[in-house]
Formats: structure tokens, C-alpha cells, sequence
């Protein structure tokens, strides 16, 4: 490794970084993290801070996860690589498929598809959905229903389904035959209401309402985040996602449920559609699979979607879908090496006590700062909705975001901005202790931006 001076000379001059403008990365190149330990993160200038990122929603066990790296090191010496396409297997994965078979198995989810990461994972389910209807004598079934404000990765399938423009406007024309309902949201939504039951009723209307006006026999699937997270932490009311099941099933439609944030514990259930008790007929995986410490996901296939594939007799059931890394041996390894650390510590339980507490504290700071227009939360994914005037409910400015993002990691903790949203995804892991500090600086954050 080259010098420290020759690394912060050369930073954000050669590469251009997801989500941001390349000139002003150059202009304001991003912090240089160099390791990690525990629930802590150190920069290059040896400031250590406590991560309630957690990483990017994955790092759930933390930076000091021994069982995951020792899997990892093991594994790259027996078997580096080795493609699973038609022919070829290797054994950490098919224990993995065993092992997530088990683990999926109060969601109905029997048969794993594996992929690179969330928005490879979004994509096989889009694929497959459709391949669904045409093995069932449906092809006309190709429509995807999805959520505004929802995100499902950047793939071209993936930004088509997307809810948020910034994914979106600078990729047009995307996937055709795709319809957004209003997210289920309630402090911002067009149905002048903040009762979530009655904006979760609204939506199922509008649902069926455009059901009836494609025709059902045109669409393929409903895609949603059981609690959406890139889009600011929206939780739905506990009627929602059983509502759309519902109409899903009446219609023949396809649900996706996208957990790439949810499936291994953040939302205080195992995964975020046993919190909401309800089944689902895909579900996308990836982040927390590995503890982000390898790039891998899964796609959880549901007995009804996988006997319609493996009673097929012909070729329309051939699946012409998967990567070069579907099925990597190193991320099987880590993957099981991670859902036995995931278990064994309990972190869903964690989560939702933890999570309590920082919503608890969350809702304490909106009473002191003016700046806070609305805080939402479930599990260890917990956002802060930052306004100028509330009453208006108009957005805080760009430079009053940096001024709490910066003076929060100032005071020791590095939090998530995005549009005016604080974003907080912990380790699930995290201590009570640790929940105390990120309020503590979130505190001084928001006092030195709103000075
Ligand atoms: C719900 C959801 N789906 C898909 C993705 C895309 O995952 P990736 O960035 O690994 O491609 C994300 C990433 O944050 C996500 O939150």
C-alpha cells in the first residue's frame, strides 16, 4: 500500500463513486475509512467513530466478525472459484441451500437462486416472474406494480420499479408497463390523512382500481419493501402488506417481497414479511447474507412458484438467467458462516429492543429540535426527516444536511444523509450504551446545524 499522503492526494481523481457527481467527489472527496472494529469505524486520520450505518445496511455483526472471516480465509484455500453453471456445484453451497431452506421456512420459502448482490437479486426476481406466467400459459403477464419511493437497486429492471426520480430521470426510458401506487406514508402522501390504516385502505383501492383497468392477465408481479428503506424508512401500517397479499392472490399476481435491507434480522423479525405475517412468492436477498464482508445474495423461491418451474416438461422452463459469481464458494461460505453467527447471537431481538430505544431518544430530539420534521422507525433502520419549516413540511436545505452529517461525525458517529432524511442503520449489535452515544451526537449535530 502506497503512503497516506499519496492516497488523500489521489482520492476521488480516478474513479467516479456510486450516487454522487463525480466533480464533487473531486471537489469534496469522501472520508477515507481504514479499518473497522467491532461497531467502530477509524479514518485515515485515526478518528474513530461509531458506524450507525452499518456499513450500508449490512454489516449487521459488525467489523471484528471472527467465525465469518476465518470462513472466508479457509474457503479461498480450498476452492477460490468455481462456476455453478449447468454441470458444476460446489459444497458450501449446497449446505447453504440447505441451511436457507430452514431458515426461510416460516416465510414458505423452499429454493434459493443465487446472485452477486441486491440489485442482481431484484433482477432475478423480475426475470423469473415473468418466466412464471409464460411456463403457466400466461405470457401476457408482464406488467410490474411497484411503490413510490421504494428502491430496488439500479439495474435497468431494478430503476424501472424504482419510486424515487433521482434512480430514474437520467436512465429513461426504462422498463415499459411498469405503475407506481403512492407509498405507504404518513407524513407525506396525496390522500390528506396521517392515519396509516386508512392510507393502507387507499392504496389497496387504487391497486385494485388499476388491476381492473391493465387487466389483471397482463401483470406479472407487485414488488415491495416490506418497510422501505433507501427511500426513508417508511413504515406501513400493519394492514399493508396483508392487504396487497390479499389482492395479489385474487388476481393471480405475483408478490415480491424485496428484503435486501430486511430478510436477516434489521426490522426486529427475522424477516420483514413474517413481521407483517405474510407469505410471499419471491423474495430478494443479499447485504446481510455475509455480513457485507463478501458481495452475494439469494433469491428465495416460494414451493408454488418452484413447482410451477420444476413440473414444466419443456424448455420455456429453462432458466437462461444467473452471473458468473451466482453461487460464488467463498460467499457460500461466508453466508454460512454468517446465518450461524446471526442466529447464535439473536440479533432480531436485539434489534428490536435496541431499536425501541433509539426511536425512544429519536422522538426526545424532534421535542428539542425544530429542524425535525418527522421520525419513523422499526428495528435498527430509523430515519430522521429533516425540515426547514414545519408546518410547511418544506424540505431543510442541502448545506444544513452536511452541517448535521458532518458535526455528527465530529462528535463520533457517522450517520447516513440522503436528500433531507438522516438515515441510521446500526450494526445489530449494537449496545444500549452504543445507542446512547449516536443520540448524544446526533444531539450536538443538530444543534450546531440548527445554530
Ligand atoms: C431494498 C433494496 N433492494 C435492492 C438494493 C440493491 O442492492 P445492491 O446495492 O447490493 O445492488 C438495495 C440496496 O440498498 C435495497 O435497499
Amino acid at each position: 500500500m502506497r503512503e497516506t499522503n499519496f492516497i488523500i492526494e489521489n482520492n476521488a481523481r480516478h474513479l467516479w463513486h456510486p450516487m454522487a457527481h463525480p466533480a464533487e467527489m473531486q471537489a469534496h472527496p469522501p472520508r477515507i475509512v481504514n479499518s473497522g472494529e467491532g461497531v467502530e469505524i477509524v479514518d485515515i486520520q485515526g478518528k474513530k467513530v461509531l458506524d450507525a450505518v452499518g456499513g450500508l445496511w449490512n454489516v449487521n455483526l459488525g467489523y471484528s466478525c471472527e467465525p465469518v472471516k476465518k470462513a472466508i480465509r479457509d474457503q479461498l484455500d480450498e476452492l477460490p472459484y468455481y462456476s455453478t453453471f449447468r454441470g458444476t456445484t460446489n459444497s458450501p453451497l449446497i449446505e447453504l441451500s440447505y441451511e436457507l431452506a430452514e431458515w426461510f421456512k416460516p416465510d414458505g420459502l423452499s429454493r434459493s437462486f443465487f446472485t452477486s448482490g441486491g440489485s442482481d437479486s431484484v433482477e432475478t426476481c423480475l426475470r423469473l416472474a415473468r418466466q412464471y406466467h409464460k411456463i403457466n400459459d400466461q405470457p401476457e403477464r408482464t406488467k410490474f406494480v411497484a411503490l413510490k419511493k421504494g428502491y430496488h437497486g439500479t439495474h435497468f429492471g431494478g430503476a424501472s420499479v424504482n419510486g424515487n426520480q433521482n434512480f430514474r430521470r437520467n436512465y429513461e426510458p426504462l422498463l415499459p408497463g411498469v405503475i407506481h401506487l403512492p407509498a405507504p406514508f404518513t407524513y407525506r402522501n396525496p390522500f390528506n390523512t396521517t392515519d396509516g390504516a386508512e392510507i393502507a385502505q387507499a392504496i389497496a383501492t387504487l391497486f385494485e382500481d388499476e388491476i381492473a383497468f391493465q387487466g389483471a392477465d397482463t401483470i406479472a408481479a407487485l414488488i415491495v419493501e416490506p418497510v422501505l428503506g433507501a427511500g426513508g424508512v417508511i413504515v406501513p401500517h400493519e394492514t399493508f402488506l396483508p392487504l396487497m397479499r390479499e389482492i395479489c392472490d385474487r388476481h393471480g399476481i405475483l408478490l415480491i417481497a424485496d428484503e435486501v435491507i430486511t430478510a436477516f434480522g434489521r426490522t426486529g423479525a427475522w424477516t420483514g414479511s413474517r413481521l407483517w405475517g405474510v407469505k410471499p412468492d419471491m423474495m430478494s436477498t443479499a447485504k446481510a447474507i455475509t455480513n457485507g464482508y463478501f458481495p452475494f445474495g439469494a433469491v428465495m423461491i416460494s414451493d408454488k412458484v418452484a413447482h410451477v418451474f420444476e413440473s414444466n416438461k419443456n424448455s420455456v422452463g429453462n432458466i437462461g438467467h444467473g452471473y458468473t459469481y451466482s453461487g460464488h464458494p467463498v460467499g457460500a461460505a461466508a453466508a454460512l458462516a454468517t446465518l450461524k453467527e446471526t442466529k447464535r447471537l439473536d440479533v432480531a431481538a436485539n434489534a428490536a429492543a435496541r431499536g425501541e430505544e433509539l426511536l425512544a431518544g429519536l422522538k426526545a430530539l424532534q421535542n428539542k429540535h425544530e429542524l425535525i420534521g418527522d421520525v419513523r422507525g422499526k428495528g435498527l433502520m430509523c430515519a430522521l426527516e429533516l425540515v426547514s419549516d414545519r408546518a410547511k413540511k418544506s424540505a431543510a436545505a442541502k448545506d444544513v444536511v452536511q452541517k448535521v452529517h458532518d458535526a455528527t461525525y465530529d462528535a463520533g458517529v457517522m450517520v447516513r444523509t440522503s436528500g433531507a432524511n438522516v438515515i441510521m442503520s446500526p450494526p445489530l449489535i449494537v449496545t444500549a450504551a452504543n445507542v446512547q452515544t449516536i443520540l448524544t451526537a446526533l444531539d450536538a449535530g443538530l444543534s450546531a446545524a440548527g445554530a
